[in-house]
């Protein structure tokens, strides 16, 4: 068994009465990038700031690289790096002073320090504009800096929150493509989003839903998971159409709109009977994973 590089066991956030993260146990595997998938406000800054020992667990624990989250907290924050949702960026300071000043913060000096600088220019491809104000960087380039800037002490896991939000296609493939090298040379890295493509590129992956973990496992394991076969119909009107395929009381397993779509789950010994609407048997994408769980979670909630 890989070895853990974080664990939690019951990990629960409360704010007075109610529940921001609920009872979430969760294994991240040394070395893998695990996304951490949820609707807005389903509790992935609040577990993620838990991890980083920002903020105490109400109750449950959990551990990163062996320590405990509530009792060695100062530890873990040198251990780890960390791109908040809002990264603090330093608007009125140029790229180098900005890697300066965190460089600092991480009291990293000397020959190290102007080592680490040069990797991280390399790495968000800013080498040659040091002295640029941060305030003129697109989105995509104030991303890659915030990154370099959380990553200068060369930390053994990084946690990043909501990194991609906000910056266009091509900044997020970009952006990807780091990670990726990161953790092929052994970085673990526990990213949220609320993108389901950018999950297809996790090695596991976390659903969060109203603050409880609603699955988890490989894309393919959770895409495995889901019963029943999986047909797009294009409809110039998709409500109008999904009134009309629910009127006609067909067996379906589920119907949806999805964007200008309808996705209907139905099994496979049923498909006949969607012959007179033109469908497209199509491979489920995240969204329509995620879309499934959170119907089926809602069901056992009613029991
Ligand atoms: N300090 C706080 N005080 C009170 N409620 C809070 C606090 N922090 C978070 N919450 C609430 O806890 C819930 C979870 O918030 P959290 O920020 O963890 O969600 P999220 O999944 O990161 O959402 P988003 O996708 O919008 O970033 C929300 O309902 C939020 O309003
Ligand atoms: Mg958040």
């Amino acid at each position: 068994m890989a070895e853990l590089a974080i664990r939690t066991n019951n990990l629960t956030r409360k704010f007075g009465s109610f529940t921001a993260v609920d009872n979430i146990n969760l294994e991240i595997k040394k070395g893998s990038i695990y996304g951490f998938l949820g609707p807005n406000g389903s509790g992935k800054s609040t577990t993620i700031r838990m991890l980083c020992g920002i903020l105490e667990p109400t109750s449950g624990s959990g551990t990163v690289l062996g320590l405990d989250i509530a009792r060695d907290n100062d530890e873990i924050k040198s251990q780890i790096g960390y791109m908040s949702q809002k990264f603090s960026l330093y608007n009125d300071l140029t790229i180098m002073e900005n890697l300066e000043f965190y460089a600092g913060m991480y009291g990293i000096s000397g020959a190290v320090k102007k080592q680490r600088i040069e990797e991280m220019l390399t790495m968000a491809g800013l080498k040659g504009r040091e002295n640029e104000l941060t305030i003129n960087l697109s989105g995509g380039w104030k991303q890659r800096l915030a990154l370099g800037c959380s990553i200068l002490h060369n930390p053994p896991i990084l946690f990043l929150d909501e990194p991609t939000g906000g910056v266009d296609p091509k900044a997020r493939r970009m952006f990807w493509d780091i990670i990726y090298s990161m953790a092929v040379q052994g970085t673990t890295i526990m990213v949220t989003t609320h993108f389901m493509d950018e999950a297809e590129h996790c090695d596991e992956i976390g659903f969060i839903y109203q603050g409880g973990l609603i699955a988890s496992g490989t894309p393919e394991q959770l895409k495995e998971n889901i019963t029943g076969t999986l047909v797009e119909i294009s409809a110039a009107d998709p409500i109008e159409m999904l009134q009309s395929l629910n009127s006609a009381e067909l067996p379906l397993l589920d119907a949806y709109v999805f964007g200008s779509k309808l996705h209907v789950l139905v099994n496979q010994q049923n498909l006949l009977q969607l012959s007179s609407w033109q469908y497209k048997i199509i491979a489920p994408t995240m969204e329509d994973v995620f879309v499934q769980y959170v119907k089926h979670h809602r069901k056992e909630g009613d029991i």
